[in-house]
């Protein structure tokens, strides 16, 4: 196939994405597809003269991405198109867009619905499940609705509420985090007044609107969902400190064990959930759902990631892995699943 491998755009997790894409594109590459990296939001300098060369350098593509970062903030300001030059004639070009983006413009449904507009087939579920699962207010309103844990709290808008007024209504230790973030960008961890106040703060530098929830003490889990099938509980044991942005790609900050060190009986327990809450949030084709678990063994959903990382130290791999899935198999197996969409 002739794939378009979408990805860096214009979110905080630009970065991340680029990685993420750099790793499809290559492994598209080795099964024969005809696959080429796009970055999204800065587009091509000038159109290539064949759109899916045979012969093509994923890695100096990707640098090129990475050099154009620098230049993110200046032409967010300049440009009120979020599509890059020849992206979207590329895109209507493909066979099939792999997304390879992470966080707003990508993974919260506006692309999704954009290409869904230019009949343009791509990776993952669809557009308006990809906005609920973005937003983790809607998120926890269907949880609640569905009967999936989540830990209790509320979403607080910038300018409305101070940190003396919620603790009130809630009590110490809360985490404070983005409503639409991702990467755990912009997550805090709050012991104190104080704390909150400053959390409150970094998180509005994000988003008007943020949630604070009781901080759940214990185990941080994850697993993916595939075609309504889950795969291997991942457990994951930051060296230091919790799943912050540094311990998530940093490799060697965190340990990850899969299949996660559970009885039988609570790995199903989870995987049963995992599976609930992809059906609850209407997931076509894969997601990936992060759970925390206390020690008494209760279970808290936390969110759904519609387009979960890719990158070398990304879990949806590893879970792949562990059952014998590699890295290339498995990004056949999520364009097989997503074309699933259009039968
Ligand atoms: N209620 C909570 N209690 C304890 N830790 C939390 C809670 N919510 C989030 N975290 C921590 O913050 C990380 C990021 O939060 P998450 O809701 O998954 O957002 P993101 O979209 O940024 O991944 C989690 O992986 C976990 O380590
Ligand atoms: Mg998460």
């Amino acid at each position: 196939m002739n794939i378009v491998v979408l990805a860096a755009g214009n979110s905080t997790e630009r970065d991340v994405s680029i990685v993420s894409g750099t790793g499809v594109c290559r492994a598209l590459r080795t099964l024969g597809h005809r696959a080429v990296l796009v970055d999204a939001f800065f587009g091509c300098d000038e159109m290539p003269e064949e759109f899916f060369p045979e012969i093509y350098n994923t890695e100096a593509e990707a640098e090129r991405m990475r050099e154009k970062s620098a230049l993110l903030a200046e032409e967010m300001r300049r440009r009120r198109s979020f599509f890059g030059p020849g992206v979207i004639e590329l895109c209507k070009a493909a066979d099939f867009v792999f997304l390879a983006l992470h966080g707003s413009n990508g993974e919260d449904g506006r692309v999704q619905a954009a290409l869904d507009l230019l009949g343009v087939r791509y990776s993952g579920t669809d557009y308006i499940s990809s906005a609920v699962s973005m937003d983790k207010t809607r998120t926890k309103q269907v949880f609640r609705f569905c009967g999936i844990p989540a830990p209790d709290g509320r979403t607080v808008y910038k300018d409305r509420i101070t940190a003396e007024e919620l603790l009130k209504e809630l009590s110490l230790p809360l985490i404070v985090k983005p409503q639409c973030g991702g990467s755990s960008i912009g997550v805090t961890i709050c012991h104190t007044e104080e704390e909150l106040r400053r959390g409150l703060e970094v998180s509005f530098a994000f988003e008007d609107a943020a949630i604070v929830e009781e901080f759940i003490e214990g185990r941080e889990l994850t697993v993916a969902v595939l075609g309504g099938e889950p795969y291997p509980v991942v457990e994951i044991t930051p060296i230091e400190g919790f799943y912050d942005y540094k311990n998530k790609y940093l490799p060697g900050m965190t340990k990850e064990t899969c299949p996660a060190p559970l009885s039988e009986e609570k790995t199903r327990e989870i995987q049963e959930l995992a599976v609930q809450a992809a059906k609850a949030l209407k997931i076509q084709a894969y997601v990936r759902i992060d759970f925390l678990m206390k020690e008494n063994g209760s279970l808290y959903c936390l969110e759904a990631n519609t387009l979960p990382g890719m990158t070398p130290t990304s879990l949806v791999p590893l879970e792949a892995k562990t059952v014998g899935i590699d890295y290339p198999e498995l990004c056949q197996k999520m364009i097989d699943l997503s074309m699933e969409k259009y039968r």
